[in-house]
């Protein structure tokens, strides 16, 4: 069994563990650990999950007493229950073609769905969440599903406890959007192009960076579908200062969730150091899909089965959607199938080092 192994993240200095903290030999600041969990920030983040704070410290009290499956079958929806617990989460994982059975890294982890599906497939898997009930839970799941591999940690990913060149694969899956509202200092394009070079930081070189993430140019939001991080309509259209407007009016708080179109996700991570960078469509989206269409070097072909991918159903009545999708159909060229790609919902996001 693999021991985890973490620098300074306030100056990349070697660590000493002595008596339930982590000692910076260069900086002499000290980390403290958990129940078992390195905490590597100083302030809380705000707290984020998709039940309230007093409800996840309840459930993880459960999850401890009747185990986690139990636990998550007695109080949480059946919808956020599949979330947790579905393997097939990390079915993007075939078309990545560098070696990913070495170290891994998920950052924002959640309640740990995708770092527990790569756990039984490589040397170790480190789980970084900076909400401290979330890690919390991936620690009782990780001890009573005995995964010995994978190591819950309590960190930023704008300040990542880990050494250069250190993992085979760096994974962002609905967490790029919310990198903007960690550090209220920063622009959340700066914030997020932190977090970007952090990742690469880490990466070994010829290792990859894998991002699941909406599209902000998706024609549902053109269609008035509110984007899920704001839950404004059309605010991801607009320009960034009017959306914050828009934002502050409507729901008395900045807009910090930005999200990118393709080009847009591709200058932001040129600008972070990665160089080459691969696109493809989840279907219906990147939270849970059913297919994956790559999106790049001409491989979309069959347009009947790209367009059963999409569900435009939650939009259209049966009757319009038929209607819309014949029109689209005769419309179709291989020109308009290039513009088409600018507009899908999600995009998965693959990047080498
Ligand atoms: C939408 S959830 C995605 C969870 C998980 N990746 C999944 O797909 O199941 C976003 C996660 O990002 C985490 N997060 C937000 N800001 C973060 C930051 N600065 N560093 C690391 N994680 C962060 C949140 O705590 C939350 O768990
Ligand atoms: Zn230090």
């Amino acid at each position: 069994m693999s021991k985890p192994f973490f620098y300074c993240p306030d100056c990349r200095g070697d660590l000493s563990l002595q008596d339930n903290a982590y000692f910076c030999l260069r900086c002499s600041s000290r980390w403290p650990v958990k129940q078992g969990i390195p905490v590597f920030i100083k302030n809380e983040l705000p707290y984020w999950a998709e039940i309230p704070k007093a409800e996840a410290i309840r459930f993880n009290i459960l999850a401890q007493d009747l185990g986690w499956r139990e636990a998550m079958r007695k109080s949480l929806p059946a919808g956020l229950q599949e979330f947790i617990s579905d393997k097939d989460r990390v079915g993007w994982k075939y078309f990545i073609e560098s070696d990913i059975s070495g170290k891994v890294l998920d950052v924002g982890s959640g309640w740990g769905a995708l770092a527990f599906s790569f756990a039984k497939n490589c040397e170790a898997v480190y789980a970084l969440e900076p909400v401290w009930e979330r890690v919390n839970f991936i620690r009782i799941r990780a001890e009573q599903d005995r995964e010995g591999n994978l190591f819950p940690v309590c960190a930023d990913a704008l300040n990542l406890p880990f050494p250069d060149n250190y993992f085979d694969l760096v994974i962002f899956n609905g967490v790029l959007e919310w990198l903007g509202c960690s550090d209220l200092r920063l622009k959340p394009d700066i914030a997020q192009e932190k977090g970007l070079k952090e990742a690469q930081r880490v990466l070994r070189p010829g290792g990859s960076l894998y991002i699941g993430i909406e599209n902000k140019l998706s024609f549902f939001y053109f269609l008035g579908v509110k984007d899920p991080h704001s839950r404004l309509r059309f605010a991801t259209l607009m320009p960034k200062k009017i959306a914050n407007l828009y934002s502050k009016l409507l729901k008395k708080k900045e807009y910090r969730t930005y999200i990118y179109s393709m080009p847009g996700y591709r200058e932001l991570l040129s600008k972070s150091g990665f160089k080459s960078v691969s696109f493809f469509l989840p279907a219906p989206g990147y939270i849970k899909f059913k297919h994956i269409v790559a999106l790049d070097k001409d491989r979309i072909n069959d347009i009947d089965y790209f367009f059963r991918l999409i569900n435009f159903r939650i939009i259209f009545s049966p009757a319009l959607f038929r209607i819309f999708f014949v029109l689209v159909k005769m419309l179709f060229s291989p020109f308009l199938r290039n513009i088409f790609k600018l507009f899908v919902p999600d995009y998965l996001i693959i990047a080498k080092k």
